[in-house]
């Protein structure tokens, strides 16, 4: 009985490997094998994106159960007799962090279930700003007191594509309109960006890759000639005060992880926190004014910290089918062809913070965290921070191949409308248009190696 219970144990904090000696493997082998090095995950269930990372303090892994619970479970209204979690609303887009991050995972592109739909406009000195009366993100649900904004309709057109070797595509072309406005007319110049919940892993190496090093990798004006011209977004961090360089979201148009939780917070959730002790309700909205809430704030600060722990240390899931052919084949391709240039950077993070797990961690993201022009195809036109209308950040590849296996879908790109691997890398345009087309004039038997690669990841 003892044993058993050892056993078991042992098995649970085995998933997580604890250092590279115990595999024997030389650094650049183990950096292609491992993405994420200590903090990697040995779990290819639909739990996989669920692991905290080794290297917490026992504290910090009391806290990241706690900060998993405020995660996952339901906000209430106010009034309610459960006063830690109610507060919800008025204005929201999901009942819970895991709405939009199902089992700490990819979104779909629907509005229950991970698309949300951020607002702006240019001022009339060319600044862009939130909507005045809708603000900066459109929420279509409210609580039973209040009315929603109003609801988005999404129509999507297929359009047919013709790879050099004959075979047909089709990708889908959404376009979102907003009706039902319930607190006026929306401004004539409103900009709208469609943007899912991206998968949770790995954000704290993300965080603490040193700036230099992404800088490394920016060329603004192209000075090597290869196309590619990535650059990096500054933003305000209303934790830290001041400008950082962005990591975060689609347009890395957040620089912290806890800037990030706490817009999540505010915008999606409509609970109140003391980064923003305000509703998400603008002047215009006044209506709301005055609706019972959950107190000054309503989550203190002692628990939306476990929230960022919790957000900071999900590690991420080892690659699988190393020693398949095909999945070799497609990882040569990828670099041949240049995917990447902008996918495959390596970087080792930082050493402060106070989490040991996160120090010193080579990584293998598939990122390197800066800005491209995609195109007009995948163009929202709407810029955030120095982003422009057309820029967006290099996702991060890590883990997309279990995406289907933990969230039970495959809708890729910022809005999802990608409805596969293949799908995905033929939306992409602009800085990556030549590469694309590379993809394109590939065999068909080579194409699928490179998404064999892409599943292995
Ligand atoms: C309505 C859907 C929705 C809800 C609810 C939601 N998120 Fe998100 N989350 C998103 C979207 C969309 C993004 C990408 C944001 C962007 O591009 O600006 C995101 C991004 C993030 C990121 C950054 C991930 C990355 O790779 O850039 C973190 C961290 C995060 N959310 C945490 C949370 C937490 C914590 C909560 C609950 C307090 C939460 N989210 C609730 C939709 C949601
Ligand atoms: C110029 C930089 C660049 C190059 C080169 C590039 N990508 Fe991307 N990739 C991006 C950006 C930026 C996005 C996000 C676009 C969006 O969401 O609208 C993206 C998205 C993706 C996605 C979807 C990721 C997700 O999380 O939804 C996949 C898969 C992908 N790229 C694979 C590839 C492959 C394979 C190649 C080579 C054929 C390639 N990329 C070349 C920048 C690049």
């Amino acid at each position: 009985m003892g044993k058993k219970i050892f056993a078991a144990l042992f098995v649970a904090l085995s998933i997580v490997a604890c250092n590279k000696e115990k595999f024997g493997m030389g650094d650049s082998v183990y950096v292609t094998s491992l993405p994420a090095g200590n903090c990697t995950v040995y779990d290819s269930s639909s739990l996989a994106f669920s692991y905290k990372i080794d290297g917490l303090s026992s504290q910090q892994s009391l806290d990241f159960f706690v900060g998993n619970s405020f995660f996952n479970q339901n906000w209430v209204e106010a009034p309610s007799s459960t006063i830690a979690r109610d507060g919800l609303g008025p204005l929201y887009n999901a009942k819970s962090c895991a709405g939009c991050h199902f089992r700490d995972g990819r979104g779909m592109p629907t509005l229950n279930d991970g698309l949300l739909i951020r607002l702006g406009i240019f001022d009339a000195y060319g600044n862009h700003v939130p909507e005045p009366i809708y603000g900066g993100q459109f929420q279509d649900k409210a609580i039973s007191t209040a009315q929603p904004e109003g609801n988005v309709t999404i129509v999507y057109t297929e359009v047919m594509g013709t790879y050099p070797d004959g075979t047909t595509y089709s990708l889908r072309v959404p376009t979102y309109s907003l009706g039902n406005l319930n607190y006026g007319a929306i401004d004539p110049g409103v900009m709208t960006s469609p943007r899912v919940g991206p998968q949770m892993i790995g954000l704290g190496l993300l965080e603490r890759v040193p700036e230099y090093m992404i800088l490394l990798n920016a060329d603004e004006n192209d000075s090597d000639g290869d196309g590619i011209s990535g650059r990096p977004n500054y933003v305000f961090d209303p934790v830290a005060g001041k400008e950082l360089i962005g990591r975060f979201g689609w347009k890395a148009n957040t620089a912290s992880i806890a800037a990030q939780v706490a817009g999540a917070f505010n915008g999606d959730l409509g609970i109140k926190t003391h980064i923003f002790p305000n509703e998400n309700q603008t002047a215009a909205q006044s209506v709301l004014n005055g609706l019972p809430d959950g107190g000054v704030i309503e989550i203190s600060e002692a628990d939306f910290n476990k929230v960022v722990l919790y957000s900071s240390a999900l590690g991420v899931p080892n690659r699988r089918y190393l020693n398949s052919p095909a999945v070799q084949k497609g990882e040569k391709l990828f670099s041949e062809i240049g995917c990447a240039k902008c996918h495959n950077i390596s970087f080792k993070t930082g050493n402060d913070g106070d989490i040991s797990g996160l120090k010193n961690v080579h990584i293998r993201p598939y990122t390197d965290l800066l800005l491209h022009d995609m195109g007009s195809g995948l163009a929202d036109n709407r810029p955030d921070g120095l982003a422009s209308g057309t820029e967006w950040k290099t996702p991060p590849l890590w883990g997309i191949g279990l995406i289907e296996t933990v969230n039970g879908h495959t809708y890729l790109l910022h809005d999802g409308r990608a409805r596969n691997l293949e799908e995905a890398i033929l939306w992409h345009g602009g800085e990556a248009e030549v590469i694309k087309e590379r993809f394109k004039a590939l065999t068909a038997e080579e194409r699928s190696w490179v998404l064999a690669f892409l599943r292995s990841l």
